[in-house]
């Protein structure tokens, strides 16, 4: 029973191996978004910088957001229907930040398990940036009072601290409704895309095998090799779909399959049944190939102007700061900020 009126937001980590699992698990779902309500796209470049993982290099940093950039676009992302921009260009989303820094609990970011396994045993030596990164991350949300927020299942926790958070600052502000209750809009099981080489990990970009993903610029004779050397089991395909429990190397390519083909399972399963793994995996390297070859051409194309792109960016965040300016302008107004 709110009052605002629908807004996705997202954001993606700019990193420069976006593979299979970011197109069918965020951008191909944000692609349908935006013509059912505006969007905003963000690259969360702040983020990166929470672990040192990969970014000690300012240079590389750079890159990755103009390759995430491309990528986006290249998926179909339009920046003429969404907005997109770099997180760091936006300076509304620290100065949220800080003041929900001061909203959140110890006891809340304690709880969230993503810290708890990118730092395992070396809590200490952490950075506190990677300690409140989901502070950040309801920041980038609530300085639009973005309703809706596409994001895989290991998000939702997020999530949840997004809505504790904009509860608290609600009612310790005495401003009922003036942030909304943001909702997770989680994928469906069909767009957690697995490894290729193990089908109960997730398919990532820090798996040492590269055979384990299939990158978005891979050329079409890698695609086809990594999907005929997919792990499966010796089994052909069943005739329905209770038939994959227990097989996950075996449901994760129908999965991929019926995702890229944006169908139900039941259908591919349907058209398949009985056939050999052997046959199936053409198809699918046919289906994989047509779908992404197109799509890192496109990233190669966008990426050989990197000027452009720049440009995009820098037009996206005066966007987004035409929405946030306002809303940031309110908040500090209410916390008792002297403007
Ligand atoms: N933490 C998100 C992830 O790892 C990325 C992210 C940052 C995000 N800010 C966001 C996602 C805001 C949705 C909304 O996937």
């Amino acid at each position: 029973m709110t009052t605002h009126p629908q807004l996705v937001l997202s954001g993606m980590q700019p990193t420069n191996v976006l593979h299979l699992g970011n197109y069918l698990g965020a951008l191909k779902n944000w692609v349908k978004l935006q013509d059912e309500m505006p969007c905003l796209y963000c690259v969360v470049d702040m983020h990166a910088i929470t672990q040192d993982t990969g970014y000690r290099h300012p240079k590389e940093l750079a890159a990755a957001t103009r390759e995430v950039t491309a990528a986006y676009i290249a998926s179909g992302v339009d920046p003429k229907k969404s907005v997109l921009f770099n997180q760091s260009r936006v300076p509304e989303h620290a100065e949220l930040a800080w003041i929900f820094n001061c909203v959140a609990r110890l006891g809340w970011l304690g709880r969230m398990t993503q810290f708890k396994e990118k730092t395992g045993k070396h809590k200490e030596r952490a950075s506190v940036g990677l300690y409140t990164y989901p502070v950040l991350q309801v920041a980038d949300i609530l300085v639009y009072k973005a309703t809706h927020v596409p994001v895989g299942e290991d998000q939702r926790q997020h999530l949840e601290l997004s809505r504790d958070i904009a509860q608290k600052f609600n009612s310790d502000y005495d401003t009922p409704d003036f942030f909304p209750l943001p909702e997770p809009v989680i994928m469906g099981a069909g767009t957690r895309v697995m490894s290729l080489r193990d089908g109960t990990k997730k398919m990532s970009k820090s798996d040492e095998s590269d055979y384990s993903r299939i990158n978005l610029t891979d050329d079409a004779d890698t695609i086809s090799q990594k999907i005929r050397k997919a792990r499966t089991d010796p089994n052909p395909l069943p005739d329905f779909e209770k038939g994959l429990e227990g097989r996950a190397e075996a449901e994760n390519l129908v999965n991929i399959y019926a995702a890229l083909l944006g169908k139900p399972k039941s259908e591919v399963i349907a058209a398949f049944a009985g056939k050999q793994f052997s046959e199936f995996k053409n198809a699918l390297a046919d289906l994989a190939v047509t779908t992404l070859t197109p799509i890192a051409a496109e990233m190669r194309r966008l990426l050989a102007d990197p000027a452009e792109i720049d440009l995009i960016l820098q037009a996206g965040a005066e966007k987004a700061r035409g929405i946030a300016g306002p809303i940031m302008a309110d908040v500090k107004r209410i916390v008792g900020f002297v403007a």
